[in-house]
C-alpha cells in the first residue's frame, strides 16, 4: 500500500519543459509527480511564449529566477547550480521531443518523457544509446499502465489463469475529432501537422497506448508481423484520423488494435480484452478500478481495486482500500512513484527490480507507428516486425 512514506532522503529537484498554462497534460504530470512529495517543483521552461510560461511559473511558486525562456537557457544555467534539477518531465509536442530529451540527457538529468518518444526509429535509438551512456532513467509517459487493475491482469496471464492467449482485442477510439476542430483548437491543429505530429496522428497519438499495456500485461508476447489500414474522415486532414491494425504473435496470438479520433459519440473508447484458453479479461479505461474475469462455463466475475484477493503487487499499488474509487491521477502517481524509486535506486548504484516504462517501450512504440505506416502506405500489406 502506498502511504506517503519516504525512501529518499529529501525530494528530487525536478522541473518541466511544456505543460504550461491551457496545455492537456500539464497539470496531471504536476499532480502526479507531486502526490507523495518525492519530488520538487523547483524550475520551468513551461510554455513556447517564454513571458506566458514565466508568469505561469511564478503562479506555480517557482522561484522567478529559475523560470526560463525555453529548455536550452533551463539545461545551461540548471547545470550550474550546486542546487540544479536532477529530473526533468518533457510535456511539449511530440516534434520536440527528441531533441529536448537529448539534451535534457546529455546534460545528466533523469527524463519522464510523453508519448510518442519521437519520429523515427533511427531517432529513438539513438536516444536508447544515449539513456545507456549517461546511466540516467528514462521513463516514457504510459500512465494508464499505473493502474492497479492493470498489474492484477499482468499478474493473472503470468500465472497461467487465462491459460494459453489466443486473441488480444484493445481499442483507443474517441470521437473528440469527429468534425474539424483543428480549426479551432491549437492542441488539434498541431496533431494533424505531420512536421509536429510525426507520420501518424492516431496511431501514435492514441494507438501507442493500448499497445503498451499489451506489453505490460503480456511480456512474454512478440509481434511478428502486422498490418495496417488507416484513412482520414475528415476532408483536408493531412494524418489519418482512424486505423486498425492487425497483429501476429511468434506463439500464435493475434491481436487488433482500433486508433481512432472520430468514433462520434464516444467520449475515451478505450478498451481491451484478452482471450486466453481457459479464461478472458476485459477493462475500460473509464471504469478503472474494475477488471472482468470471465472463466469459460462458470459465471462471469467482476475483480474489484482494493480488494484483497487480487494478487500481492496488484495491492502494492493501492492508496485507500477497496470500494472507493481511484482514477487516472492515482495512476500517474504510481508510475512517478515508481520514477522517484528508480532514480534513487539508480544513483545509489541499486537494480532497478521492477517493470517500468522505460525506454524500450518508447522504441517499441516509435517502431509500432513507423511498422503501421509503412504497411497503410503498401495498401495495407503484411509487414514483418
Ligand atoms: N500520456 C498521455 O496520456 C497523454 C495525453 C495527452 C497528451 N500527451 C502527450 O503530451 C504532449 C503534450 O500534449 P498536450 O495535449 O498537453 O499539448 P498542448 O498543445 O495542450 O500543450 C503543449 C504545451 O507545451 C508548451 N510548449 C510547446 N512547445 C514548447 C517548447 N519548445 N518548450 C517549452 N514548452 C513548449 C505549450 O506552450 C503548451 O503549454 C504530446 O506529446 C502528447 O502526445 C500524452
Amino acid at each position: 500500500m502506498i502511504n506517503g512514506e519516504k525512501f529518499s532522503e529529501r525530494p528530487i529537484r525536478w522541473a518541466m519543459i511544456g505543460g504550461g498554462r491551457g496545455s492537456q497534460i500539464g497539470y496531471i504530470h504536476r499532480s502526479a509527480a507531486l502526490r507523495d512529495a518525492n519530488f520538487e517543483l523547483v524550475a520551468g521552461a513551461f510554455d513556447i511564449n517564454p513571458e506566458r510560461g514565466k508568469d505561469f511559473g511564478k503562479n506555480l511558486h517557482v522561484d522567478p529566477d529559475r523560470c526560463y525562456s525555453d529548455y536550452k537557457e533551463l539545461i545551461a544555467a540548471e547545470s550550474k547550480r550546486a542546487d540544479g534539477v536532477e529530473a526533468v518531465s518533457i510535456a511539449t509536442p511530440n516534434f520536440t521531443h527528441f531533441e529536448i530529451a537529448k539534451a535534457a540527457l546529455e546534460a545528466g538529468l533523469h527524463v519522464y518523457c510523453e508519448k510518442p518518444l519521437c519520429f523515427t526509429v533511427a531517432e529513438a535509438e539513438e536516444l536508447e544509446k544515449i539513456v545507456e551512456k549517461s546511466g540516467k532513467v528514462m521513463f516514457i509517459s504510459y500512465g494508464y499502465a499505473g493502474h492497479q487493475m492493470i498489474e492484477q491482469a499482468r499478474q493473472l496471464v503470468a500465472n497461467g489463469d487465462l491459460g494459453k492467449i489466443r486473441i488480444i482485442k484493445m481499442q483507443f477510439a474517441h470521437g473528440g475529432n469527429s468534425a474539424p476542430v483543428e480549426k479551432k483548437s491549437g492542441a488539434a491543429a498541431w496533431r494533424v501537422d505531420p512536421k509536429k505530429s510525426g507520420p501518424s496522428f492516431v496511431i501514435g497519438d492514441v494507438g501507442t497506448h493500448p499497445l503498451y499495456l499489451s506489453e505490460v500485461i503480456l511480456p512474454e508476447l512478440k509481434i511478428k508481423r502486422l498490418m495496417c489500414k488507416r484513412e482520414s474522415f475528415v476532408e483536408g486532414r493531412a494524418l489519418e484520423d482512424n486505423a486498425m491494425t492487425v497483429m501476429e504473435y511468434d506463439s500464435g496470438a493475434v491481436a487488433y488494435i482500433w486508433s481512432s479520433s472520430v468514433n462520434a459519440g464516444a467520449d475515451f473508447g478505450f478498451t481491451f480484452r484478452i482471450v486466453g484458453e481457459k479464461a478472458s479479461i476485459a477493462w475500460d479505461a473509464e471504469h478503472p478500478n474494475q477488471l472482468a474475469y470471465q472463466i469459460q462455463g462458470q459465471a462471469p466475475a467482476v475483480l474489484q481495486r482494493g480488494a484483497g484477493y487480487l494478487y500481492e503487487s496488484a495491492r502494492a499499488d493501492d492508496r485507500i482500500g477497496g470500494g472507493h474509487p481511484e482514477g487516472l491521477f492515482e495512476a500517474w502517481s504510481n508510475l512517478y512513484t515508481k520514477f522517484a524509486k528508480a532514480i534513487t535506486l539508480r544513483e545509489a548504484g541499486k537494480p532497478i527490480d521492477f517493470w517500468y516504462p522505460g525506454i524500450e517501450a518508447g522504441v517499441t512504440g516509435v517502431k509500432w507507428v513507423e511498422k503501421c505506416v509503412e504497411s497503410a502506405n503498401n495498401d495495407a500489406a503484411w509487414v514483418n516486425f
